[in-house]
């Protein structure tokens, strides 16, 4: 099987001050110099990006954004470009999460152009798509996720998605506490690779990072990794506190 390194990510939500947030990365951080085995991202709020760019600065924690704008500049008030996430220190964007798609009403298409300009500001995407727990009910779950993907990525060549994340977060599992099985997770990403290869070719998804998401734990990350298709994950509530997200990037219970 190809190489595929793991990447585990840490979104921070609304969650901490720029003091607080540059505490936890500095902790993070000292703990991630343990391991060059596995990529460790944070995305802490907008407002933490600067000062916490410092603290990963010279370190292997990559730093995030958990949304864009897809205008580099503008009358856009409150919005945020990819160009000035790039200034800020980030390596990588958190696109469609569910909870914007829920509360802020982003759309596939939305998400597709916000794709585009992460891409041509050399930000990596990391692309969220899940069902809802109806969905899944309705057994609707991968026409769900055949629209997220083929709408999300219309238009794209496999050149420009060569550093393309996606990431499986089932909505009935984000912060929950109820996690996938892992043959469900495993299910699900075999799908999105599947089709990932016949839209894009073998090469691009073969090589393409899945992360899933949704109440991973220390308990449960290292079952999850075990999956074939399972490559990282993408941590919301255990991310925040710097012992915890640590045992789950060194896989420790
Ligand atoms: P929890 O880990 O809190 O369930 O959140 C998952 C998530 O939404 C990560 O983006």
């Amino acid at each position: 099987m190809d190489f595929r390194k793991p990447l585990i990510a840490g979104n921070w939500k609304m969650f901490k001050t720029p003091a607080e947030a540059v505490e936890t990365a500095k902790q993070i951080v000292a703990l991630a110099s343990a391991t060059t085995d596995v990529d460790v991202m944070i995305a802490p709020p907008f407002t933490a990006l600067t000062p916490v760019a410092e603290v990963v600065k010279n370190s292997h924690v990559s730093l995030g954004a958990q949304n864009l704008f897809w205008e580099n500049e503008g009358a856009y008030t409150g919005e945020i470009s990819p160009s000035m996430l790039k200034a800020s220190g980030c390596d990588y964007v958190i696109i469609g999460h569910s909870e914007r798609r829920q509360h802020f009403g982003e759309t596939d298409e939305n998400i597709n152009k916000k794709i585009r300009a992460a891409i041509k500001n050399d930000l990596i995407p990391v692309v969220c798509v899940g069902e809802t727990e109806s969905e899944r009910e309705s057994e609707e779950t991968f026409s769900v996720l055949d629209k997220q993907v083929r709408t999300g990525l219309e238009g794209f060549g496999p050149n420009d998605l060569e550093t393309l994340v996606m990431a499986y977060e089932p909505v009935w599992a984000i912060g929950t506490g109820k996690t996938a099985t892992t043959n469900q997770a495993q299910e699900v990403h075999q799908f999105l690779r599947a089709l990932i290869g016949k839209s894009f070719g073998n090469v691009l998804a073969k090589s393409l990072i899945i992360l899933y998401g949704g109440s991973v734990k220390p308990n449960n990350v290292k079952e999850l990794m075990g999956m074939p298709d399972v490559d990282g994950a993408l941590v919301g509530g255990a991310s925040l506190d710097p012992e915890t997200f640590g045992k789950i990037f060194l896989f420790q219970n």
